[in-house]
C-alpha cells in the first residue's frame, strides 16, 4: 500500500451543473490552495463533467454506444468539452504552484462494455515518480464492443485507486456526504460510516445523469474499499474539507466500511 490518495472533484463542485459551460473558477482556486497545502503526498486528481460533459453526452445518448452518424459529432464535442475543463482545472493548479499535468481520459482508456481494458498507466506513473500531478477526468472513449461509450470520472478514480493501490480516495461532491433519509418523515441525517449493507438499503433521492447518481457512485466506491483502499465523501464546497480528507484527518463527511 503506497501513500497514494486519489482525489474526485465532482463536476457539481467544480462547474455550476445548471449552466452549460460555467467552470468555478473560485471554487477550483480555494480547493487548488488546499491541494497545496497537501504536499508532500502523492496525488492523482480525477475531476468530473458537470456542465462542460454532461449536456453534450445525454444530447447524443452516448452512453449507449454507436447507434448513428450523428453520435459522432457529440463523440468530438464531447472530448474538446472535457479537454476544455481539464485544461482549466490543470491550469488552477499551476496558478497555485502545483506541478500538475492535464491528461484527458480520452487517451488514456479503452473501455470494452464500459469497464476498462486498456490503460495507459505508464504516463501516470512517469509523472507520480517525477512528482507531477496527473490530472485526468471522465470523458468519452473509445469501447470495444460499443464503439465508443461514456467514462464517469468515478469509475477511473475507483480503477486507479485499485490498480495503483491507493492509500485512500477521496470523493469531493456538493453534499456533506451519504444521509439517511427516513420514508416517513422525510428527515435528512448524515452518515458518518456507511456499511455495503446499509447503503443497499438506503433511499437516494437525488437527480441522475448520464453517469448515475450517488447511488451509483457509492456503490462503484465499495470496489476500492473492499480492495483495501480508505474511501471518504465529503464536500468540496465547504472550506477545508479536501483538504482535511486528503491528509487522513477527521472530516465530517462519509466514510465507507467494508
Ligand atoms: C462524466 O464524468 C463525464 C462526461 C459526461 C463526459 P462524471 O460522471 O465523473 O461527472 P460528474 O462528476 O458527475 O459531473
Amino acid at each position: 500500500m503506497s501513500d497514494l490518495v486519489v482525489l474526485k472533484l465532482g463536476g457539481s463542485v467544480i462547474t455550476d451543473k445548471s449552466t452549460p459551460l460555467s467552470f468555478r473558477g473560485e471554487v477550483m482556486a480555494r480547493i487548488g490552495r488546499e491541494i497545496a497545502r497537501c504536499w508532500p503526498t502523492p496525488l492523482v486528481v480525477v475531476h468530473g463533467g458537470g456542465s462542460y460533459g454532461h449536456p453534450i453526452a445525454k444530447e447524443y445518448s452516448l452512453d449507449t454506444g454507436f447507434r448513428e452518424q450523428r453520435q459522432l459529432e457529440g463523440f468530438v464535442k464531447t472530448i474538446q468539452s472535457m479537454r476544455m475543463l481539464n485544461k482549466l482545472v490543470t491550469e488552477s493548479l499551476i496558478e497555485v504552484g502545483i506541478g500538475a499535468l492535464g491528461m484527458p481520459a480520452s487517451l488514456l482508456f479503452i473501455t470494452n462494455r464500459d469497464q476498462i481494458e486498456t490503460a495507459h498507466l505508464d504516463i501516470i506513473f512517469s509523472s507520480l515518480d517525477l512528482g507531477v500531478i496527473p490530472v485526468t477526468c471522465g470523458d468519452a472513449v473509445f469501447d470495444r464492443s460499443k464503439r465508443f461509450t461514456i467514462l464517469s470520472g468515478d469509475s477511473i478514480a475507483v480503477y486507479l485507486a485499485k490498480t495503483l493501490k491507493a492509500r485512500r480516495l477521496v470523493f469531493a461532491v456538493d453534499v456533506d456526504g451519504v444521509y439517511h433519509i427516513d420514508r416517513q418523515t422525510g428527515r435528512r441525517t448524515l452518515l458518518e460510516s456507511l456499511t455495503y449493507r446499509r447503503h443497499e438499503t438506503l433511499l437516494y433521492r437525488d437527480v441522475e445523469d448520464v453517469t448515475g447518481g450517488m447511488f451509483e457512485k457509492v456503490e462503484t466506491a465499495f470496489e476500492a474499499s473492499r480492495a483495501g483502499v480508505e474511501v471518504v465523501l465529503v464536500n468540496g464546497l465547504v472550506e477545508g474539507r479536501v483538504e482535511e480528507a486528503v491528509k487522513g484527518g477527521k472530516v465530517i463527511g462519509t466514510r465507507l466500511v467494508s
